[in-house]
């Protein structure tokens, strides 16, 4: 809790949480215990209400505090605490444990409606939205400064109806492991030169995250690409289509799931030069021989408890070119991307896609960031293997 009007609100929150059957820690912000008091909060959450780095000569451990949490929600954030958080300030208790939490972090801002929209806050509610937070919205209402708008903390029964649907869909991978493949391959000419694509990885990752947030154990096999995942995404790192064959090959056979996202060289240098290709007159031949189709291969290994998704990349006849690859190839679902789409494929931030399934659906998405992507293609997994 920090130091808003809103923090008066947090007696019902913790009452809610412990009749929920959650066991609660509350940590307060020094300016937080001027709104409502540690007591009030120690007693209906049945364990001290915590508020200093050192109380009564002893240290609260802002380490073991950041690990014992499933998740660490911060009710209300005012609006010098999310420039804090945004910052990576650490004057406090509350900012020690963010700092150190290994749990998602959840945001319930609370702030008069001048402050919410000022540019600084929505820098800072992107930075913490980019850093992997759950934002909840504010709500619209009378605020505290007597005038009516946006700011008002999220009321706590949305507050707990957020983290009831958190750890619902946090848990639904569980115990299922995943593949994924992102970025693009490099295709040597000589060892200075190389064949390769615009992908950037980013759609293949957002995928990669989406997996390991609902549960499951994800392997990532990631070309040359400038992104990261999050934290709890295994990666392989490859550069060539070969080296991507041989690491999909090993990894495919414990995967339950498998999401192919990469854009793989379809061609490569038959012969690469191991010295530098050096300028002549005239113009200069490259030989190109084809690459092994991993998607195709991972098709024709696939066991019926295993669930196989590609992507497609079209300029014309989508659907029909689409439709032929998920039968082609064996899989369980393709996502279609139009070049025809602006916003959609390889360096945006966002993408517009189509999902075709094995048994015949077809769902067209509106333009969305790849996250939201990302969400709705693991949901479609999601669906299909409860009904297998
Ligand atoms: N793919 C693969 N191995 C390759 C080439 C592609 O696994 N050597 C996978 C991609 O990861 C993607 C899917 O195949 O999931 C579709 O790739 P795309 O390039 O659109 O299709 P291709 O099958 O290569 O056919 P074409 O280039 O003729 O459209």
């Amino acid at each position: 809790m920090t130091g808003s009007i809103a923090a008066y609100k947090t007696a019902t929150l913790v009452r809610l949480l412990v009749k929920a059957g959650a066991e609660v820690q509350v940590l307060m912000t020094p300016e937080a215990t001027g709104f409502i008091t540690p007591l009030t909060l120690s007693t209906l959450s049945r364990r001290p209400a915590l508020h200093a780095l050192e109380e009564e000569g002893s240290w609260n451990n802002h380490v073991a505090l950041g690990r014992w949490a499933d998740i660490m929600l911060i009710a209300p954030a005012s609006a010098n605490t999310l420039a804090k958080m945004a910052a990576g300030l650490c004057d406090n208790l509350l900012l020690a444990v963010y700092l150190s939490a290994a749990c998602p972090v959840m945001i319930a801002p609370a702030m008069d409606e001048d402050m919410w929209h000022h540019p600084a806050t929505a820098r800072n509610v992107r930075l913490l939205r980019e850093a992997g937070h759950l934002l909840l919205p504010v709500e619209a209402g009378e605020l505290a400064s007597g005038l009516v708008g946006e700011g008002r903390m999220s009321e706590p029964e949305h507050i707990t109806g957020q983290l009831e649907n958190y750890f619902k869909e946090a848990g639904a991978l569980k115990g299922k492991t995943a593949l994924v493949t992102a970025g693009p391959t490099y295709e040597p000419i000589d060892p200075v030169r190389f064949i390769g694509n615009h992908s950037s990885g980013k759609m293949g990752i957002a995928i990669a995250d989406e997996l390991a947030a609902r549960g499951a154990a994800v392997e990532l096999v990631l070309g040359p690409s400038g992104e990261t995942p999050g934290a709890g995404v295994r990666v392989t790192r490859v550069k060539t289509a070969a080296e991507m064959w041989e690491a999909c090959l090993r990894l495919f056979r414990g995967a339950d799931i498998t999401v192919m996202a990469a854009a793989v060289a379809d061609y490569r240098p038959a012969a690469p030069a191991d010295k530098k290709i050096k300028k002549e007159a005239g113009p200069l031949q490259l030989s190109l021989e084809k690459t092994g189709d991993i998607l195709r291969e991972l098709g024709s290994l696939k066991r019926a408890r295993q669930f196989l998704v590609g992507f497609a990349l079209e300029t014309d006849d989508e659907e029909i070119h689409a439709l032929k690859k998920l039968k082609e190839k064996n899989l369980d679902l393709i996502v279609l991307n139009s070049l025809r789409d602006a916003g959609a494929g390889f360096t945006h931030d966002t993408n517009k896609v189509t999902l075709f399934t094995a048994d015949g659906q077809k769902r067209a998405l509106p333009l969305k960031t790849k996250q939201e992507v990302a969400a709705d293609v693991v949901r479609v997994i999601e669906e299909a293997l409860a009904g297998h």
